[in-house]
Parts: structure tokens; sequence; C-alpha cells
């Protein structure tokens, strides 16, 4: 039988046209005078993206780091979304390698409070207050299931920041899935911003890297930064090959993959409305609510691995299924096949756990 794996886009393999390209790629040293591939993948970004000048880094967690150190000063303030992927996910960078500190703003699938917002910021620091030194955003929204953030909210945010004085920088690690969804070129998305950095590792299917997009000048402070963390790519070419296919090639087919993942919270929703809050999916992601069946996130993860499905936990009962390249539709029937099985056992299960 083989593994039906939805625990993440990153799961994606190199295409053959990647792999080729790769192997061809001309190749330099980046921090001496240049690898050329990784040039024209930069340039490539930025083109895309509405931006001067493009940096390629190995990951989205490293881009956001070289953001944070390149906009803001040591000691300042940051502004995020309370459930930001910078928060959850990477490891305190933030404080420990930028020095920063952070104030989380609640937030609505993602999107900052406005008033909130506002009423955060500080123009520099003040007796009883640090200087607010970045607003970030993120789109896709990871914890909120893959949201989309509007661009209507998107630009409220930067005008805000803009008023300020305060640069905006975006994690669009799942950028092409926002622009892709909206129906709209990239670049509308991250005019709303100073600084985005996307993955074309995720559901672009190249094996590594991510790049960091915003004014020339922006840019080149971050190339120290990149290099003082470790970020020198010398011959880098050998995999931003992969990452201009990526672009060339693997954008609009991420409709599929929006499509699959509708496919699959449809199958578990009929299984058992509580699963799946479908008005909740918007792009490749699909978080599964396991409180209501009774059995955490974990007995969940077990029993799906045996009928060959693997997921991932989100929380105690919350699983995240994300769809992508290798999860056509007939996966996911198998997927909601297995969902259905897992859920009978259970069910079956309780009156003689209730017994005991
Ligand atoms: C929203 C978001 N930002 C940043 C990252 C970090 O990317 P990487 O794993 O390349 O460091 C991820 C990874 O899943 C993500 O989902």
């Amino acid at each position: 039988m083989t593994v039906i794996d939805l625990r993440s886009d990153t799961l994606t393999k190199p295409t053959e046209a990647m792999l080729e390209r790769m192997r061809a790629a001309e190749l330099g040293d980046d921090s001496r005078d240049g690898d050329p591939t990784v040039g024209k993948l930069e340039a490539l970004a930025a083109a895309l993206t509405g931006k001067e000048a493009g940096m390629f880094v190995v990951s989205g967690t490293m881009g956001n780091l070289v953001a944070q150190l390149t906009h803001a000063q040591r000691g300042g303030m940051v502004l995020l979304e309370a459930n930001a992927h910078i928060l959850r996910s990477e490891l305190g960078g933030i404080a420990q390698i930028a020095g920063l500190f952070h104030k989380p703003i609640p937030g609505e699938r993602g999107a900052m409070n406005l008033g909130l917002l506002e009423a955060a910021i500080s123009p520099g620091l003040a007796r009883q207050r640090l200087g607010t030194g970045l607003i970030c955003m993120e789109t896709t929204h990871n914890d909120a299931s893959g949201a989309v953030l509007p661009l209507e909210h998107m630009a409220a945010v930067h005008a805000l920041a803009r008023r300020h004085g305060v640069p905006v920088h975006t994690d669009g690690a799942r950028l092409f899935n926002a622009a892709v969804k909206l129906g709209v070129p990239v670049a509308r998305v991250a005019a709303h911003t100073d600084t985005v950095c996307f993955c074309v590792s995720k559901g672009l299917s190249a094996p590594i890297g991510s790049v960091l997009v915003g004014p020339r000048a922006v840019i080149e402070r971050a190339r120290a930064f990149r290099r003082m963390i470790g970020g020198n790519l010398r011959q880098g070419g050998g995999i931003a090959a992969a990452g201009i296919v990526a672009l060339e090639t693997m954008v609009e087919r991420l409709a599929d993959d929006h499509a699959t993942a509708q496919q699959l919270a449809k199958g578990l929703h009929a299984i058992d409305p509580h699963l799946v809050a479908l008005d909740r999916v918007e792009t490749n992601i699909v978080q599964v609510d396991t409180a209501a069946s009774g059995r955490s996130a974990a007995e969940w993860i077990a029993a799906l691995d045996q009928e060959g499905v693997r997921t991932g936990a989100w929380s105690a009962t919350l699983l995240r299924l994300v769809t992508h390249r290798h999860i056509g539709r007939a996966e996911v029937e198998r997927s909601v096949a297995a969902f259905a099985t897992v859920a009978q056992q259970f069910a079956q299960a309780r009156p003689r756990q209730v017994a005991e």
C-alpha cells in the first residue's frame, strides 16, 4: 500500500525539469562576484513581485529573520498577529538573534485587529514604551488554516504603518497560494508590503529555498545580515535553478491543490460535520478538529497511519492536512475512506470505553 502523506506541501519532490536545470546550472560564487543562476532567480522573483531586488535564502525562517534584522533596530518592538508562524514556529529568533521584543496583536483569520494594531504603535523609545521597529503580516496564514489576507486589509496595514513611519514585512511562505486564490498577479499582493519572503520549497515543489524581495537598498543591507547568520550561498545556482523552474511552471497549478483541499474537506465534512469547518478552507490547508470524536489528534494520527495516511498534529485536538502536487483526486478519495474507517472504529470503541 503506498502511503499518502498529507503532513505538508514541503514533501513535494522536484520535477524532472527541475533536476535537469539543476544539473545544467551555471555556477559562480554568490558572495564573491555572484552566481549567475542565483542572480536569475532573484531577478525573476523581483520582477514577479514588482519589487526592485531579491535575495535567495535557504528557508522561510531565514528570510523572516534577515528581514527582522534588516528593518528594525535591536531593542525595538515588532508587532505581528498573535498566531504568526514567526511566533509559533521560529524558535524565538526574533528575540534571541535579532534582539527584538514583540507584541502579539489579536487577529481574525490571521488578520490583525487594526484598532489594536494602531494603538500598539509607538513612534520611538518613550518613557513607558519601546519604539515600533517593524510590523509583520502573514499570508497565507498557516495557523488560520491557510487563510488569505484580504488585499484591503493588507493595504490598510501598509497605510497605517506608513503613516507612522514603520516598515512592513510579510511572511509569504505561501504567497503564490494567496495570489492564485485571489485571482490576481502576485505583485498585487506584494504591493502592500515593503518586503516579503516567499518559499519555492512548498507547493511550488523546489527542494530548497525562499526569496526575500523588496527595495534595492533594503535587500543590499539584508545581504550583510544573511552572511552574518551563515546564509552565504556560494555555488547556490544548483538549487536556485529549481526555484526558477518553480516560478516559471508551478504557480498556476496551485489551484489544483486548492481544489483537492476542497474535495478533502467536503469528504471529511460528510463523514462528520464536526471534523471540518468548510468556510475555513481557503487554499491548500485543511484543519481537522478531533475534539467531538472524543479522541486526541495523536490517536487519530496513529489510527490513520495504520490506514496508510500520514497526517500531522497542529494542537492536542487539531490535525493539519496539506494538499500538494502528489495528492490527486484518487489520493483524496483514499484519504477520506481512511478517515471514515477510523471514525467508525472510534465510534464503535466509544460505548466499550464508557462501559469500562
Ligand atoms: C507561514 C510560514 N512561514 C514561514 C515558514 C518557514 O519556512 P521554512 O520551513 O522554509 O523555514 C513556514 C513553513 O512551513 C510557514 O508555513
